[in-house]
């Protein structure tokens, strides 16, 4: 069966499948004022994740991000994580999470098949993380990061947003764990989403002052490795850890894109913001529809845009992140 390619050349070897958009942290950033979490959702059952994935798989998707909402609310997580890691020509399963429960399930995840793990913390300093996500859970998350690493997860990613006013005098203690800890830190330019405009005009901080920072400070731009995606990173002979930065307001930022992504409640969508989504659900109710399925997917990437214009000004149509899991 062919890949899944659109009209620029992009091909689309990663799949971000949302499985709850339910979270129990409340991340400013994430979770705007204003936001409403819909009153009586249902997520895709296993059975649907198990027909969505396969069909995937038959069109070149060799990588699936569990996401969520946070995806370890589901009681069925580690279900989830096997269904996906027995799926044929799938090579990689990963998923985002706050961590919260991490320290005491990294071990049945990978053991389930969970191979990449990205966690989010946006502070190393209890108090600041606790102002941005809302919980007093700082070191249940570092506990849970140790564990992970115990576990075998090898090169754990660690997310922290950028936020003018709020984290952005963080960067030396960020420097000063990874100099003995062997994770990738990543930190990502906070994006304006459709609920997120006061927010994004306080707190928006440009992601080239940290490159400029860290080129100051003696770190080196990285060749690209595959699977990286729109990241770019840097290393420094002297720490174990590696950073990469998320600048989605880059002009180019879009050209390598070689992801798409499927709601928690089954719709397709080309990109985290320029339109809101296609419903797939009806197709993933039997194995038998696959073919449909297939149909529908190479149909619609026909539609994908070359970038999401956020660099233009435009803002997203997408109102929150949580909803299609970042
Ligand atoms: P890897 O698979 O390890 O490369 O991770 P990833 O960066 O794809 O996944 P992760 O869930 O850690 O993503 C971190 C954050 O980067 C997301 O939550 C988004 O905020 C942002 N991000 C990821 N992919 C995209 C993208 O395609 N476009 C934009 N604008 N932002 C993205
Ligand atoms: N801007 C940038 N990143 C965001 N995330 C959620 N909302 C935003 C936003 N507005 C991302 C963070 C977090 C992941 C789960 O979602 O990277 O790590
Ligand atoms: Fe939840 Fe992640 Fe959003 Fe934080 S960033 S509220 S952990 S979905």
């Amino acid at each position: 069966m062919s890949q899944l390619q659109d009209n620029f050349g992009r091909r689309f070897h990663y799949l971000r499948m949302s499985v709850t958009d339910v979270c129990n942290f409340k991340c400013t950033y994430c979770l705007p004022d204003g936001y409403r979490p819909d009153g009586k959702p249902k997520f895709l059952s296993l059975n649907e994740i198990e027909n969505l994935v396969a069909a995937f798989s038959e069109v070149g998707t060799q990588k699936i991000r569990i996401t969520g909402g946070e995806p370890s609310l589901r009681k069925d997580f580690t279900d989830i994580i096997r269904v996906v890691a027995d799926t044929p020509n799938i090579k990689t399963v990963a998923t985002t999470t706050n961590g919260y429960r991490l320290a005491k399930h990294a071990k049945e995840w990978y053991d389930a098949g969970l191979r990449r793990i990205n966690v989010s913390v946006d502070s190393l300093d209890p108090k600041m993380f606790y102002q941005i996500t809302g919980e007093n859970k700082f070191d249940e998350v570092m506990r849970g990061i140790d564990a992970a690493l115990e576990a075998g997860f090898e090169r754990i990613k660690v997310n922290a947003v950028l936020l003018k006013g709020l984290n952005d005098k963080d960067l030396p203690k960020f420097l000063d764990w990874i100099k003995h800890t062997p994770i990738d830190l990543r930190f990502i330019e906070l994006m304006e989403t459709g609920l997120g405009h006061d927010y994004f005009q306080e707190h928006h901080l440009s992601g080239i002052d940290i490159k400029k920072q860290l080129e100051q400070q003696g770190w080196l731009f990285d060749l690209p490795r595959v699977d990286d995606g729109p990241a770019q990173n840097f290393s420094h002979g002297d720490y174990q850890g590696r950073i990469g930065l998320i600048m989605p307001y880059e002009k180019n930022f879009c050209a390598s894109c070689n992801r798409l992504r499927v709601s928690a409640k089954g719709k397709l969508h080309l990109c985290l913001f320029t339109e809101n989504g296609l419903d797939l659900r009806d197709l993933l109710q039997d194995a038998s529809q696959r073919p449909e399925l297939i149909e529908r997917l190479h149909g619609q990437l026909e539609q994908k845009k070359e970038t999401h214009f956020l660099h233009q000004g435009v803002t997203g149509v997408t109102q929150h992140l949580a909803s299609i899991g970042g």
